[in-house]
């Protein structure tokens, strides 16, 4: 792991509607918006992360996971400095699939053994997971070696977010796989709200340095989708748009090793 320049991070919830797309879109376009190469995962059979970028696809994880697809032949261009690698339905028969293997360690390593010989060419690699504990999510944990939780602001969310790390917890025993968590990032905050603030408390309690600023409730942010663009491209003057530069910079700054190379080599952050 050691050799690797990238980050591979993931963005896992099991709880649906969270913000993990929006915060795969936004902190990939975000990096893009730096120079950084970044590569977008899907892992989710629901597709929205092509949607959202408004990419269109043929081949998708599918077929890179099932068949002899190089990583490459299902990989698109959605913006400049961003390339993803989608998902679809199909995705429902390649976990099948992949319950059908002998070796269930095997199985469980499929996508980190066809991806990481192809993602060397990318600054960044963020995996969009699926709102549940399924093989695939698993291949995901093997796969990446930091983890984003976006929590919206219920109780229940707090729960969740404890059964994650129980997840990464037990990752902590596979041998040469060590899973750290970057970020759990609180999402749809409205500050106007007492019980938001109780909550963001809460958390901020429970993850000392390891919280994130919040990213705020903002229309925009929900629009912005439906016009299959980032938040930077949709109104980069909006509460969304401020909120996840910090988190950008956030994120970059979190690995003093690619801050610096970010820093040097490509464009100065603001
Ligand atoms: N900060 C936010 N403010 C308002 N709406 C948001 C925000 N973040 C996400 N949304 C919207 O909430 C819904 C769920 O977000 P999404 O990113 O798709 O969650 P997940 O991928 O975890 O299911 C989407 O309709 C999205 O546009
Ligand atoms: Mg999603």
């Amino acid at each position: 792991m050691q050799d690797r320049i990238n980050r591979v991070i993931g963005v896992l919830n099991y709880k649906g509607g969270t913000g993990k797309t929006t915060t795969v879109v936004n902190l990939a376009a975000g990096l893009a918006m730096r120079g950084v190469r970044v590569l977008c995962v899907d892992l989710d059979p629901q597709g929205s992360l092509a949607a959202h970028f408004g990419v269109r696809y043929h081949d998708s994880l599918t077929d890179l996971l099932l068949g002899d697809a190089e990583p490459q032949a299902c990989t698109y261009r959605a913006r400049e400095n961003i390339d993803i690698l989608p998902s679809d339905r199909g995705m429902l028969k390649a976990e099948k699939e992949l319950w059908n293997m002998d070796d269930m360690r095997v199985a469980r390593r499929v996508l980190a053994d066809k991806l990481r010989p192809a993602d060397d060419g990318y600054g960044f690699v963020i995996v969009d997971f699926p709102p549940s504990v399924t093989l695939i999510s698993q291949n995901g944990l093997l796969y990446i070696s930091e983890l984003i939780i976006p929590m919206h602001m219920s109780h229940l969310s707090v729960v969740g977010t404890r059964q994650v790390l129980g997840t990464l917890k037990a990752i902590g025993h596979i041998p040469d796989h060590q899973v750290r968590l970057l970020f759990v990032l609180p999402t749809l905050y409205s500050g106007r709200l007492r019980k938001d603030r109780e909550i963001l408390e809460q958390m901020r309690h429970m993850f000392g340095d390891k919280l994130a600023e919040p990213i705020r409730e903002n229309v925009k942010l929900a629009e912005a989708p439906a016009h299959q663009q980032t938040i930077f491209e949709y109104d980069p003057r909006s509460n969304g748009a401020e909120d996840y530069t910090r988190f950008v910079r956030q994120v970059i700054r979190a690995d003093s090793f690619f801050a610096n190379q970010i820093e040097g080599i490509y464009r100065r952050p603001d």
